[in-house]
C-alpha cells in the first residue's frame, strides 16, 4: 500500500425526505442560488416543485439554468458562468444525474478562471477556486456527488475530457433512494455498469498489498450483482436503490483507490466513444469492459483475475488459473447482459471508422491505465474485438 491522505469533504444527507435539510444547509453558502438541472425528469416526478418550495421559504434567491444535456457540454458551462457572473451567484445547486452535477462543478470552477472555462476541462490546474457546489443525486451512477471530478464534453472539437479537483467536491449532497425510482431501466442497468467499472478500474490494478480496499472493492461489486436486477425487476424497492446510490458514492469518492497507484483504463477508451457517438456512458463500459479483460488477460495479470472469478463468481478454486480467469470474463459479460445491456459495438451504431481517431485521443498522455498500459494500437485492437 502506498501513502495517501484521506480527505473526503462532501456531507450527506442519506434517505428518504433527507431534503427538509435544503434550505438550511444553502443558507449557509450564501443568499443566492443557480439551480441547474436536466431535460425535465425532476419535472414530471416533483423533484424540482419541492426543491424549489424549500428554497423559497428559506427566502433565498435562485437562478435557473435547464437543459443540461447527458454527456454535458462545454457550451452549458459557458452559459453557466455567465448567469453567475451577471447575478453575483453564491453558491450552485445542481438537482439530477453526473451530468448536471458535473456541469454544475464546471461552472463552479469556470466563475472564478478568467479566460474560457474549457481551459480549466483540459488542465485541471488552472482551477485555483470554486464557488460552492451542492448536489440533490436523482440517478446512481457517477459517483460526482462525492468525488472531486467533473466530464466535460467539447462538441466541435469532439472532446471529452475529465478534469478534477478537491475545490469541486460538492460541499453536501441529498441522497434520497425514492428520488431514483423513477429511473429507466436502461438508465438503471447503464448506472449500475458504471458504478461496477469505477470498482473494477480500482480492483484491477497492480499495487501490492492493497488488501483492505480490494475487499472494499468486493463487497461493493457484490452490492451491485445483488441490488442491479431487483432495481430493474422493481423500481421502486427501496432497499435496492439505497444499496446502488450509496455504493455509488463509495466507488469513487477515494475509499477504493487511497493507498494505490492510480491508472484507469477503460473510462479513457469509453469517454472517446461518447465524445464521438454521444453514447450513454454506463452503456459504452459495459460493452468494452470483457473485450478489455480478455485483452489484459496474460500470465503476469492471471491472479487478479482468479481472485476475483473465485470471490466474486463463487467460481471453483480447485480449477486450472486461466479457466477460472476466462470464466470470470464470461460471468462479468452475462451479467451486464442479463440487465439488457448491449454486447457489441455495431448494436449501438458504432462502427470502424473513426477507431483511429478515437484511440489517439484515449492515449493523449501516453499509454492508458495502470494494470496493463495500453499503447494506441492496443486500444484499437480492443474496439476492434468489441465490433
Ligand atoms: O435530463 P433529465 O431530464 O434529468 O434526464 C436524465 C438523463 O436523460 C435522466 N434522469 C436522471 N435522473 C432521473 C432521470 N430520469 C428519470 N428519473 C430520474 N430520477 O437520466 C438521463 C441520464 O442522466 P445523466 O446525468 O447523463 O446520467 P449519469 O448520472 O450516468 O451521468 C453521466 C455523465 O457523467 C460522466 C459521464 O461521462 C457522463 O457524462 N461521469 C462523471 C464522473 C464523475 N463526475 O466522477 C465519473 C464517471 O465515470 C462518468 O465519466
Ligand atoms: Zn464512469
Amino acid at each position: 500500500m502506498i501513502n495517501f491522505n484521506y480527505s473526503i469533504p462532501t456531507e450527506i444527507f442519506f434517505g428518504k425526505g433527507s431534503i427538509s435539510i435544503l434550505g438550511k444547509q444553502l443558507k449557509r453558502y450564501g443568499a443566492k442560488v443557480l439551480v441547474v438541472y436536466g431535460g425535465g425528469s425532476i419535472k414530471k416526478n416533483g423533484i424540482y416543485d419541492l426543491a424549489i418550495k424549500l428554497i423559497k421559504e428559506s427566502k433565498i434567491k435562485f437562478w435557473e439554468l435547464s437543459g443540461v444535456e447527458p454527456n454535458p457540454k462545454i457550451s452549458s458551462v459557458r452559459q453557466g458562468v455567465k448567469i453567475c457572473r451577471d447575478n453575483r451567484i453564491d453558491c450552485i445547486l445542481a438537482i439530477g444525474g453526473g451530468s448536471v452535477i458535473d456541469c454544475s462543478k464546471a461552472i463552479a470552477a469556470g466563475y472564478y478562471y478568467g479566460g474560457d472555462p474549457w481551459d480549466i476541462v483540459t488542465d485541471p490546474s488552472k482551477i485555483k477556486k470554486a464557488l460552492p457546489v451542492a448536489s440533490i443525486l436523482t440517478l446512481a451512477a457517477t459517483g460526482s456527488e462525492m468525488d472531486i471530478f467533473a466530464v466535460i464534453t467539447n462538441e466541435e472539437t469532439k472532446e471529452k475530457l475529465g478534469t478534477k479537483s478537491s475545490y469541486m467536491a460538492p460541499r453536501f449532497s441529498i441522497l434520497d433512494p425514492t428520488y431514483t425510482f423513477t429511473v429507466s431501466k436502461n438508465q438503471t442497468a447503464a448506472g449500475t455498469a458504471d458504478i461496477m467499472s469505477h470498482i473494477m478500474e480500482n480492483y484491477f490494478n497492480n499495487t501490492e498489498g492493497a488488501y483492505v480496499q480490494d475487499r472494499l472493492a468486493e463487497a461493493l461489486l457484490k452490492t451491485c450483482i445483488k441490488y442491479g436486477p431487483i432495481a430493474l425487476e422493481k423500481p421502486d424497492d427501496y432497499d435496492a436503490r439505497a444499496n446502488l446510490m450509496w455504493t455509488s458514492s463509495l466507488a469513487i469518492n477515494g475509499l477504493l483507490d487511497y493507498g494505490k497507484v492510480k491508472g484507469w483504463s477503460v473510462h479513457g477508451m469509453e469517454h472517446e466513444l461518447s465524445a464521438f457517438y454521444d453514447i450513454t456512458h454506463g452503456v459504452g463500459l459495459a460493452i468494452l469492459t470483457p473485450y478489455w479483460m480478455e485483452y489484459v488477460l496474460d500470465n503476469n495479470t492471471v491472479d487478479k483475475f482468479v481472485e476475483y472469478g473465485i470471490n466474486i463468481w463463487s467460481i471453483d478454486k480447485n480449477k486450472d488459473k486461466f479457466t477460472i480467469a476466462h470464466e470470470s470474463i464470461e460471468k462479468t459479460r452475462e451479467f451486464f447482459n442479463s440487465l439488457g445491456l448491449p454486447a457489441r459495438l455495431k448494436e449501438v451504431g458504432i462502427d470502424e471508422e473513426n477507431f483511429e481517431k478515437m484511440a489517439e485521443g484515449a492515449t493523449r498522455h501516453g499509454k492508458l491505465g495502470e494494470f496493463k498500459p495500453l499503447s494506441k494500437q492496443d486500444v484499437i485492437n480492443i474496439y476492434k474485438s468489441a465490433l
